[in-house]
């Protein structure tokens, strides 16, 4: 059907036309088959009702007749026409409507965004950065791009409906990290409406590409973890929103002396870097498979077990129950 003419009939439009086309046709119709109007002087006033004269029975078998079938045949054509045409225009319109709707999100989104995130993710989404939450902590706290955030989390174990983690990120922030939770419910400002369309415009501007891991060259996995890890780890891997990593080897089973369980610790810690761990409504372990190269992930992992200690507390966490420490329990994919 062409454009301009479902245009035309698009919208809330569409019952008033059929409405219309149907009295018009119904008028039409009475007009050429009607009764027509009784002629003749009003005499039948004081005759009982079922005795009245009506049509001779040579008017009741042709004209009659032809009235009634003339009848039939029109109200058959109209229904025969309506429920195709109403059939063929009724999804264009509820698609139209629905696009209209998704059109008013994004464009709500987008501004809602300019007023919320921009400051820290960028005007464009292009990620910026926030203050430390710990005052004497002078590096900033990176905040992502977000307009690649669908292509970065697609891949990932940790995220299945990437529209559902940006909601859930917004309405939870992430506590411990300068990322404010935003619904009124967690005492932001934003309702669940506008957090949606929040979401609905972010992944309308999805460049779809992963940037490339970090360079490695000319640095140290101390540099790394500086750079990557202090912020949630702390600076000395002490713990802050992130558990402590001094004796992360150890927790995941590591003797302190042996070669095999030394490997089966670095491949856990490897397997967590790698993966992240999502919670959500908790600050996560980001996944580094695509941001950091393979290089720097080794010695970031070379740089921890340089600093790894026996005989700590079993548990690093702080704030949330750990991952399992038990490399024998359910983790068992990690052992590869
Ligand atoms: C005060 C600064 C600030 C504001 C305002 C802010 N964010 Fe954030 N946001 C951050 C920081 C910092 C992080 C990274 C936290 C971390 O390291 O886990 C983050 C993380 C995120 C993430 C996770 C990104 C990823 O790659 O894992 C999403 C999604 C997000 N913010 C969306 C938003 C949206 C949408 C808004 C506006 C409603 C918003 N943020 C407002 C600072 C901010
Ligand atoms: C945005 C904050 C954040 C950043 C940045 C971060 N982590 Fe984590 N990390 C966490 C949190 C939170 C957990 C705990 C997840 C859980 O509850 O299992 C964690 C867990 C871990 C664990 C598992 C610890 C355990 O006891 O199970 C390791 C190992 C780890 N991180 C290493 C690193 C390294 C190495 C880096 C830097 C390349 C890094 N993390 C960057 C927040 C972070």
């Amino acid at each position: 059907m062409n454009q301009p003419f479902v245009a035309f009939l698009g919208g809330a439009n569409v019952p008033i036309i059929i409405l219309v086309v149907a009295l018009v046709g119904f008028g039409i119709a009475y007009f050429v088959v009607g009764p027509g109007k009784r002629r003749g002087p009003k005499r039948h006033a004081d005759i009982p009702l079922a005795m009245r004269p009506y049509h001779s029975d040579e008017e009741l078998e042709t004209t009659g007749i032809e009235r009634a079938m003339a009848w039939g045949v029109a109200l058959a054509v109209f229904s025969a026409l309506f429920l195709p045409i109403y059939w063929l225009i009724e999804p264009t319109r509820i698609n139209q409507a629905v696009d209209e709707f998704y059109e008013q999100d994004v464009a709500e989104g987008r501004a809602e965004y300019q007023n919320a995130c921009a400051a820290c993710h960028g005007t464009n989404l292009e990620g910026g950065s926030a203050a430390h939450p710990d005052e004497d902590v002078e590096a900033p706290w990176p905040a992502p791009a977000l307009d690649n955030v669908e292509a970065r989390y697609r891949e990932t174990e940790i995220v299945d409906d990437v529209q559902e983690f940006l909601i859930n990120t917004m309405v939870y922030g992430r506590p411990g990290t300068p990322m404010p939770a935003f619904s009124v419910a967690e005492g932001g400002s934003l309702s669940d409406n506008q957090i949606e369309q929040i979401a609905a415009y972010i992944l309308s501007v999805q460049t779809g590409e992963v940037p490339e891991a970090e360079q490695f060259v000319g640095r140290s996995g101390e540099d790394v973890f500086d750079d990557s890890c202090a912020r949630c780890h702390g600076p000395n891997a002490e713990g802050g929103v992130g558990p402590q990593l001094i004796n992360v080897f150890e927790r995941y089973g590591w003797s302190g002396e042996d070669d095999t369980t030394l490997e089966q610790a670095r491949n856990h810690v490897e397997y967590v870097l790698r993966n992240g761990v999502y919670f959500v409504d908790q600050a996560p372990m980001p996944s580094f498979d695509q941001r950091l190269s393979d290089d720097a992930i080794e010695a970031v992992i070379d740089h921890l077990e340089s600093i790894q200690q026996t005989g700590g507390p079993r548990t690093g966490q702080i704030g949330g129950p750990p991952t399992t420490g038990d490399p024998d329990g359910d983790d068992a994919e990690d052992e590869g």
